[in-house]
């Protein structure tokens, strides 16, 4: 049992299956994918429930199935193969077994070439192994991570969440290489993760690259609005409140169906304990998440050049925008010359603060942020 948290709308990490609404479908999917011996790719925007979806398999899978075990690691901040090796190293060597004297030894002799160091986390006293991997070692290093992982013979599970940074390393060929050491581990199964759509979809779906159809491909949706609004509505009993369907819709509608802003909204709805649950508190907890996070999109900000800043504007005026190149949106909202725009709106998207989908066209990917660059 979990310690009971006092608001249930999580907005941050993942907090155990009470706090975790719906992803039956999808936990089931994954599950019974890993299982009968397939990976698992998954794809989303940022902040659709990715990272969560895996720790809910995670604890449902270990849960389930007492000799086997899962691993996460996400490789966002790694900016080449050694930290890759180091950060899946980190997290596998020595959990395969209770940090035993023996179990020291056998890593120590494994790995003594890269001085494998036992550290303690002083908060909670568990021990960590690192290794000490020189640039020109991680092809052999990761080589006996994996064997590694193989030799304890049990059932291992391993996430790779951001996998598309991978592309950003400066060493060639990890794609390759990576893939052709999982291809040869019978125990060993992955769930790569991320959010870069393109990047990830190209990786997989590509028939020249190395990872193409190694992995059921899955990319995940907006949770259903019904099945949210009665999860909403359970953790709200306890409050005596409960959000009608026009509420929802609204807030829903806000987050354009993504579930962090979902959550967000609900967080806030629930701290306003003594209030009345209508669109008038959605709409002033929007607010206050906007306020709360000035500072912040003050910064984004100083980071951009007048150009970027100013398209940035006006895509978050029209919300989306199917050509930003078109004359009629450049006259509209008085931008600079065309070729101009296109280099703001590549740098833009390369930052991430500009999205594109095949439907809707360029919209500002942070909504909180859309809405602040709006009131300016
Ligand atoms: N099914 C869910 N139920 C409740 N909250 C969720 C769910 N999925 C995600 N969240 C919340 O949304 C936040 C963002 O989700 P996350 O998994 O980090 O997205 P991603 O990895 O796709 O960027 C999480 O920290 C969590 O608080
Ligand atoms: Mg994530």
């Amino acid at each position: 049992m979990t310690a009971r948290l006092n608001n249930p709308f999580v907005v941050y990490g993942y907090k155990g299956p009470e706090y975790f609404c719906d992803r039956i479908a999808e936990s089931n999917k994954i599950c019974t994918t890993l299982r009968n011996e397939r990976n698992v790719t998954l794809v989303s925007p940022r902040r659709m429930g990715k990272t969560g979806l895996i720790h809910h398999v995670f604890h449902r899978m270990e849960a389930e199935d007492k000799d086997c075990k899962c691993f996460y690691i996400d490789i966002f901040a790694t900016k080449n193969m050694e930290q890759f090796v180091q950060t899946l190293g980190s997290a596998v060597l020595g959990k395969l077994d209770s940090l035993s004297q023996s179990t020291l030894r056998k890593i120590q002799e494994f790995f003594s070439a890269w001085r494998p160091a036992v550290t303690f986390d002083p908060l909670t006293g568990l021990p960590s192994v690192t290794l000490d991997i020189k640039p020109s070692e991680g092809n052999e290093s990761l080589k006996r991570v994996f064997d590694y992982m193989n030799l304890s013979g049990k059932r291992c599970y391993v996430a790779i969440d951001e996998f598309q940074q991978i592309q950003n390393y400066p060493q060639e060929g990890l794609e390759a290489l990576l893939r052709s050491y999982i291809q040869f581990l019978p125990n060993v199964y992955f769930i790569f993760s991320g959010s870069r759509q393109h990047m990830m979809e190209e990786m997989f779906l590509a028939a020249n690259r190395p990872f193409f159809q190694s992995a059921m491909v899955m990319s995940l949706g907006s949770i259903d609005k019904e099945t949210y609004r009665s999860f909403a509505n359970r953790m709200l009993e306890t409050q005596h409140r409960s959000i009608g369907p026009e509420v929802f819709q609204r807030i829903y509608e806000f987050a354009g169906g993504i579930t962090w802003y979902v959550q967000a909204i609900l967080h806030g709805i629930y701290d306003h304990a003594d209030r009345r649950v209508d669109v008038a508190l959605a709409d002033e907890v929007v607010r206050e998440l906007v306020e709360e996070q000035s500072a912040t999109f003050q910064n984004y900000c100083a980071w951009l050049t007048d150009n970027q800043l100013a398209l940035l504007k006006a895509i978050a005026r029209e919300q989306s925008v199917m050509s930003p190149l078109a004359q009629q949106f450049i006259r509209t909202h008085q931008l600079p010359a065309t070729s101009s725009i296109k280099t703001a709106l590549h740098a833009l998207e390369d930052k991430m603060l500009v999205s594109r989908s095949a439907t809707n066209g360029y919209s500002v990917s942070d909504k909180l942020f859309a809405l602040w660059l709006v009131q300016r």
